[in-house]
């Protein structure tokens, strides 16, 4: 038995979660894996009423979960990022969810590519350390010295600026940073999770050439892990992937990519398979509480109308059940859903006609016709 924290969250996050959990219901019909879900009120509407984001009282709660289905979080009622930050960001922060797996799959005929040849690209994207640790400020004249303030630590960096500036201007900057550990820790699950596929290789994806401190030493902890790992590491610069994305997405396999480029390919790799609707996605620790949500926001322009297309969630419960070692029923979710593309069962944005519920239930049916 399963312990899963269900978080449905805001706008359209309720509407997607709500058919998510009708096909998970049809995956315990058929087979072993079996759940409990606790519903929890985290979102706008508590926001409004009580000013409370991600309490203390809800990570206690959270923690004892097996895993975490996740909606979409923001409203239209509230101030830009104070929930994103105070739920979502908070929630990978709390949980040190390091990975963030972001599928992208061949999701024909929605690929926007003229050759129709079939790819399955896994995209994990370090999640915590990199250009997006806050770690910045700004000197100069105005400012004076620049104190780099790191996580709870406090460091003064000289630093050498090898640009042709005037000495005098305002400086703005942002500094990425990797450390050994977390790379080490990133590198170890990127070789397990190709192993775990089947493959012998993983891609890492960088700028090697241009940041050779940080990605030099990335480098040098993923090629120790391939000969430990006894497998393939390929190196590959941001600016050639992105590229070779869409030229031969069929060679890659496992990609491991840092923060900021993860950030940037996972949404051209959302729009490569087949837009928002698709894209399903993990924050994983893997000695933790993981969480599986759809990459899509909250959808407020069609919030309440049964528009929302459920699919991204249902990708998401895969995720979650291959995760938590239901490989074989999560390849059931994955043939579902192409089941429901090539019987026009979908949304309007996928041209069908169908409501979000009337989708899940579909994706559902499909399931339990899989009873032997
Ligand atoms: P969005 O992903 O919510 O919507 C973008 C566009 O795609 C909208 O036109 C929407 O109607 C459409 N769309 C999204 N998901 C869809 C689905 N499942 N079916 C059919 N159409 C779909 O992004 P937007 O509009 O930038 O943000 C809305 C709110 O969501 C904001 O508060 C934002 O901060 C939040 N957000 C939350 C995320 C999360 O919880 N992980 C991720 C992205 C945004
Ligand atoms: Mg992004």
């Amino acid at each position: 038995m399963k312990h899963l924290a269900i978080v449905p969250g805001d706008g359209i996050g309720k509407e997607v979660i709500a058919a998510g959990m009708d096909v998970l219901d049809a995956v315990t019909e058929i087979s072993t894996f079996d759940y409990d879900g606790e519903l929890f009120d985290i979102g706008a509407d508590r926001y409004l009423k009580t000013g409370e984001l991600l309490t203390d009282e809800d990570i206690e709660s959270l923690k004892k979960k097996d895993a975490i289905y996740f909606g979409a979080i923001g409203d239209p009622r509230v101030k830009p990022g104070i929930m994103e930050q105070g739920v979502l960001l908070k929630m990978r922060a709390v949980f040190d969810q390091y990975i963030n797996l972001r599928p992208v799959t061949s999701w024909f005929p929605l690929v926007p590519l003229k050759r129709e040849v079939p790819f399955d690209m896994h995209f994990l994207r370090e999640n915590t350390e990199d250009f997006y640790m806050g770690a910045g400020g700004e000197f100069g004249p105005s400012n004076g010295d620049c104190k780099l303030k790191v996580k709870r630590e406090l460091y003064t960096l000289d630093i050498d600026l090898n640009v042709d500036a005037e000495p005098k201007d305002d400086f703005a900057f942002e500094i990425g940073f990797l450390s050994r550990k977390g790379i080490t820790r990133f590198a170890d699950y990127a070789f397990k999770y190709a192993q775990a596929r089947g493959e012998d290789k993983v891609t890492l994806v960088d700028k090697a050439n241009v940041c050779t401190h940080v990605y030099g030493m990335q480098r040098e902890i993923f090629q120790q892990k391939a000969d430990e790992y006894g497998m393939k590491l390929e190196f590959m610069f941001v600016d050639a992937m992105a590229m070779a994305m869409i030229v031969r997405p069929e060679t890659f396999g496992t990609i491991a990519v840092p923060n900021l480029f993860g950030d940037i390919l996972t949404d051209l790799g959302a729009q490569l398979q087949g837009g928002l609707g698709m894209g399903g996605s993990g924050n994983i620790n893997p000695h933790g509480v993981s969480m599986f949500e759809p990459i899509h926001g909250s959808a407020p322009d069609i919030a309440g109308q049964g528009k929302a297309n459920p699919i991204a969630a249902v990708l998401a419960a895969q995720m979650l059940l291959t995760n938590q070692g239901y490989p074989e029923e999560g390849q059931m979710l994955h043939d579902a859903v192409r089941h429901v593309l090539d019987t026009g069962k979908t949304t309007p944005d996928l041209g069908g006609k169908l409501k979000t519920a009337e989708v899940g239930k579909a994706i559902a049916e499909y399931v339990l016709n899989q009873k032997r």
